[in-house]
């Protein structure tokens, strides 16, 4: 990471566990200031307090964010504004995969795509209209998908079709928002962390946390005039 985004400002959804904690762990490694949220204020903290305890007090703080809730999605952007003055990074990590064992799209429940698409589509989409313009301030921004192998239309298959479906609709929604930007300085990028040992991947998953999120913090720090509308697994670009 180029030493001038030292200091400079994150925002990691789903900050509390998982690959996302992860990804915040690494940005505050690496000088930023990160803002993990949680819906559990409670673990946000907690989740503070290991970072702060190696890179000092205030490198990590939370704020509570339900991703599907406007009002604590505005209420982040004011407080961001409020305490900060300003947004580097965005990485939009939160997601769910809720498609019961065994579910096809031929007989998935409708109610499992639309709390699926509120999550990892709109969700996404939602932070981004009420951050982008502290990025615009500053002619400067990174923002992170967290996308998926499964959400690749040449890979496309059967199984989890929620899942599957709202990523690939994240992946178009990267494109877009990168198309919408270019010129900015505000570089938008997709990444999938592969198959990662977390409370999603499960206990058999082959990649550890570190590996999930190293490509989302290589995207985070991209220099000025890197890739945007990618979709990265590895740190190499791969296909939608
Ligand atoms: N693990 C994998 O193998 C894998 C593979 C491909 C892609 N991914 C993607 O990587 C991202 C992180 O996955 P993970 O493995 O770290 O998952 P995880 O262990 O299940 O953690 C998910 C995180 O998202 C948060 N979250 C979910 N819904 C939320 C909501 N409505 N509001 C606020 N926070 C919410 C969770 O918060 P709570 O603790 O409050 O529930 C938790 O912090 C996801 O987008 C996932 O789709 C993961």
């Amino acid at each position: 990471m180029a030493a001038s985004l030292s200091g400079a400002v994150a925002v990691v959804t789903g900050g509390n566990r998982g690959i996302g904690n992860e990804i915040g762990r690494q940005l505050a490694a690496r000088g930023l200031r990160v803002v993990l949220t949680s819906r559990h204020v409670d673990q946000g903290e907690a989740a503070c307090r290991i970072i702060n305890a190696v890179h000092g007090d205030k490198r990590a703080t939370t704020f509570k964010l339900e991703v599907t809730d406007g009002g604590d999605i505005q209420a982040l952007a004011a407080h961001v504004a409020a305490v900060f003055g300003r947004l580097d990074v965005l990485v939009n990590n939160a997601g769910i995969q809720i498609d019961p064992k065994g579910s096809r799209a031929l007989n998935a429940d409708l109610q499992t795509y639309r709390d699926t698409f509120e999550t990892n589509v709109l969700a996404p989409l939602a932070l981004i209209q009420a951050l982008l313009p502290l990025m615009k301030k500053n002619g400067y921004g990174r923002i992170v998908n967290l996308s998926s192998g499964l959400g690749q239309l040449s890979e496309m298959t059967s199984g989890t079709p929620a899942y599957r479906m709202s990523k690939t609709a994240l992946n178009a929604l990267t494109r877009i928002v990168a198309a919408e930007v270019r010129g900015s300085n505000i570089l938008v990028n997709a990444m999938s962390p592969g198959w990662v040992k977390s409370d999603m991947g499960g206990p058999f998953a082959p990649r550890t946390l570190e590996q999930g999120a190293d490509t989302a913090v290589w995207l985070a720090s991209l220099p000025d005039g890197g890739p945007s509308g990618g979709f990265f697994y590895d740190r190499a670009p791969i296909a939608w």
